[in-house]
């Protein structure tokens, strides 16, 4: 399959590695125009913590005219000016998918001709340098389709494609239920361990009780404005389970501050605060975490 990525960050070079390692992939990366120097190599450190460099093919307009499919693994704040710098570069049958965090990063997918999927991961990888990924958590994959529509075959297709590369991955039907659990998972873990300076785990701590209790009534209350519905033990066991399970990650939020890089606040709390608003729904603690996080961010 001809496939393009875009962005070199941890998820960009984790799908490149792998899927770039099957002879029946042509893959090459687009990388952000504010690099400096883009090096004929990449270093990637395995689950195993086995590192090497392998060769990196660049995407120019020849592979993006060519591309089935297209990973757009930017963060959100860059997802729309990604889009819009490649929209009129890909024929009407490239297949886009998504793989940032948080929601409400493109308004305008109906603008657009190709047929577009949402890939949530819960793989853990960072970035050790520029062009240095490493893959910390093996986890799974959910894709789904989120504007368009395409056939059953090219949809067995890409799914075996990026499934091969990079078990576990699995379509679902239910995306928007999928995106809005990572979405309220992330607005719980990430602000609090941002704001905190602390690892996952240590969100399971007592004190942050009210404040986890406060933040998810309020997520409840907007998601069902969205015919989005959680029961509340289960969405905060959920949740805990997840700091647990992650319990020695620094987030991706806590991360983007300790490195000085801009927060993806504004599609994870700002989205629920946004739709809020719009209905006119009391998100009092969501908005106070946004104004902590917004103090720390670039
Ligand atoms: O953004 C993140 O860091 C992750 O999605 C999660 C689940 C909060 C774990 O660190």
């Amino acid at each position: 399959m001809n496939i393009v990525i875009v962005g070199q960050g941890a998820i960009g070079l984790l799908w490149y590695h792998h899927l770039a390692k099957s002879p029946t992939n042509l893959v090459s990366i687009s990388c952000s125009s504010r690099t400096i120097s883009i090096p004929n190599k990449y270093k990637f450190t395995d689950i195993k913590n086995q590192s090497d460099q392998f060769p990196i093919t660049i995407a120019n307009d020849a592979t993006f005219a060519e591309a089935e499919l297209i990973l757009v693994c930017v963060k959100s704040y860059h997802v729309k000016a990604a889009i819009n710098a490649i929209k009129n570069k890909i024929s009407t049958q490239t297949i886009i998918i998504f793989c940032h965090n948080g929601m409400g990063a493109y308004h305008d997918l109906s603008t657009l001709s190709q047929a577009c999927l949402a890939l949530l991961t819960t793989h853990g990888c960072k970035i050790n340098k520029p062009f240095h990924a490493q893959h910390t958590g093996l986890g799974h994959h959910d894709l789904g389709l989120i504007n368009g529509d395409m056939s059953p075959l090219i949809r067995e297709n890409i799914t075996a494609t990026l499934a091969q590369a990079l078990p576990t991955l699995a379509f679902t039907n239910s995306i928007k239920e999928k995106q809005w659990l990572k979405l309220a998972i992330n607005c719980v873990i990430n602000p609090i361990t941002a704001v905190e300076n602390i690892d996952n785990g240590q969100l399971l701590d007592k004190r942050f009780i009210p404040v986890i209790t406060e933040l998810i009534r309020e997520i409840i209350a907007v998601a069902a404005h969205e015919n989005i519905n959680f029961e509340f033990n289960e969405l905060k066991e959920t949740i805990l389970q997840v700091a647990q399970s992650t319990a020695k990650n620094c987030s991706s939020m806590r991360s983007d501050i300790l490195q000085q890089r801009k927060t993806e606040i504004k599609y994870i709390n700002g989205y629920i605060v946004s739709l809020a608003r719009k209905a006119g729904i009391d998100v009092t603690n969501n908005e106070k975490l946004i104004q902590q996080v917004k103090a720390l961010d670039v």
